[in-house]
């Protein structure tokens, strides 16, 4: 893999995405007070756009997944590396992620959510690579559909480089 990045999606669009699905997300959430729970460490710069474009009292919550295994893909078993410091028992919860690829890692956290009784629980995905998936997953916001390649920039990584590029790019 070549380690220079060329870029897929500008600022500019990835600016104009935010907007869309804060909009679309105030709409839904209109008199409730949304908790987000961002996926540790991509989600961390949308998460940061995300959040000042919602005229909301958005409350913001972290959480990190490791999967155990090793190899470069999700091996699909998954654990809490570093959980929430919020109650999420009838909260209106939305779990806010960089990418979907296999699906393994929203399916995973969205169950386990799920079994703490928030009053709801929605998803919010910057980019998405459907045919990748191995798990159905449902994405109530979504920013991209990207295609088949590896993305960096904008909080993704490779190898924990790259998070701090401001387009959304691929690396070949
Ligand atoms: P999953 O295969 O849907 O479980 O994706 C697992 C995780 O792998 C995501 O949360 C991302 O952090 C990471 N990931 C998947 N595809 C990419 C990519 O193209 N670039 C950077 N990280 C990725
Ligand atoms: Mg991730």
């Amino acid at each position: 893999m070549s380690q220079q990045p060329s870029v897929l999606i500008t600022q500019d669009k990835i600016k104009q995405a935010v907007a869309r699905l804060a909009s679309e997300i105030r709409r839904d959430y209109q008199g409730k007070q949304p908790l987000l729970i961002g996926i540790l460490k991509g989600s961390f710069v949308f998460m940061a756009d995300l959040i000042r474009e919602l005229d909301l009292p958005v409350e913001v919550d972290f959480i990190k997944l490791s999967s155990y295994g090793a190899g470069t893909e999700t091996s699909g078993k998954m654990k809490i590396a570093q959980g929430l410091n919020t109650k999420i028992k009838d909260r209106d919860v939305l779990v806010v992620e960089d990418i979907v690829d296999t699906g393994l890692t929203v399916s995973f956290l969205m169950d386990y959510l799920k079994r703490k009784r928030p009053a709801s629980l929605r998803l919010c995905v910057l980019a998405d690579k459907p045919p990748r998936h191995r798990v159905p997953v449902t994405i109530d916001y979504l920013g991209f559909n990207v295609p088949n390649k590896f993305i960096v920039g904008y909080g993704l990584d490779w190898n924990e480089k790259f998070r701090n590029l401001q387009d959304i790019c691929y690396l070949d």
